[in-house]
């Protein structure tokens, strides 16, 4: 299935509907080829260029006009979340979102990733864009909570030396009022960023191997939106009838008359 489910998904089990989808020139079309208006599942789908690749916190300023003050969740295209009750994590974090919440997970390559320092008390004492050297093994995922703030704080971040404008300088100006959380997502949780050849060939080894032994399909768009009340079976159903017989069509076939 296309990469962009995963974190579709992720949203969805947050409830959330409607979407503001970001890519290059050159690709932004491609997804809006393949997902349409999100009409299809109940959902509703926006697209917007980034014209160059000038960083995440970007997205803030680039989507102003479609959050419209309201508060929102941002996932990274290239990262997997997998596990037991993640749609209650969710929702307990954005019940009590009081600023921005990170989503950390202990890794093993810490300088891959953004990572966070906690104080005794859990508190988060400092913020750090892949630190050459160890600082700590606690990485900052590619999932988001902020509030209304936000696009005001992306506004008053500049430039970085790699010349982008960095989501950590976004989170350090709410760190310093105090108002970012973190929910740690545990060992049991599966958090995979597949925005590398090795570790896209590494997260594509692991949702084979679960989705063999179980037989049920990771991150399935419509499966979701059917579970979450968002559409109709009987229409996906028909839609599906005049979709290619690939692994993924027949398991929604399979999957939708099941439910
Ligand atoms: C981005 C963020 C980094 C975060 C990571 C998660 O890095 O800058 O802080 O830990 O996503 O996937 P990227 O993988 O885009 O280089």
């Amino acid at each position: 299935k296309p990469m962009i489910y995963y974190p579709l998904c992720v949203l969805m089990l947050a409830g959330i509907k409607a979407s503001l989808i970001i890519s290059t020139p050159q690709d932004l079309s491609r997804f809006e080829d393949l997902l349409g208006d999100g009409s299809q599942w109940g959902m509703a789908f926006s697209y917007i260029e980034q014209p160059s690749p000038d960083g995440l916190a970007q997205a803030f300023i680039l989507g102003e006009d479609f959050l419209d003050g309201a508060p929102e969740a941002l996932v990274l295209g290239d990262n997997i979340f997998f596990g037991e009750s993640f749609g209650h994590k969710l929702s307990s974090a954005i019940n009590e979102l009081n600023g921005a919440t990170i989503f950390t997970q202990q890794v093993n390559n810490p300088q891959r990733f953004g990572v966070a320092c906690f104080d005794e008390h859990d508190n988060i004492t400092s913020l750090h864009e892949k630190p050459k050297e160890f600082i700590s093994n606690h990485a900052i995922t590619g999932l988001y909570l902020f509030d209304n703030q936000v696009a005001k704080f992306a506004a008053n971040t500049r430039p970085s030396g790699r010349g982008e404008l960095e989501i950590m300088d976004v989170l350090e100006q709410y760190r310093q009022q105090q108002r970012l959380s973190h929910t740690t997502l545990g060992r049991g949780f599966a958090w995979l960023d597949a925005g590398t050849a090795e570790s896209l060939l590494e997260a594509g080894s692991c949702i084979h191997t679960i989705e063999k032994m179980q037989g049920l399909k990771i991150a399935c768009l419509e499966e979701l939106a059917v579970r979450q009340g968002w559409c109709d079976k009987a229409t996906i159903l028909q839609h599906q009838a005049n979709q290619s017989q690939s692994a993924y069509d027949l398991y929604v076939q399979k999957i939708l008359e099941q439910m």
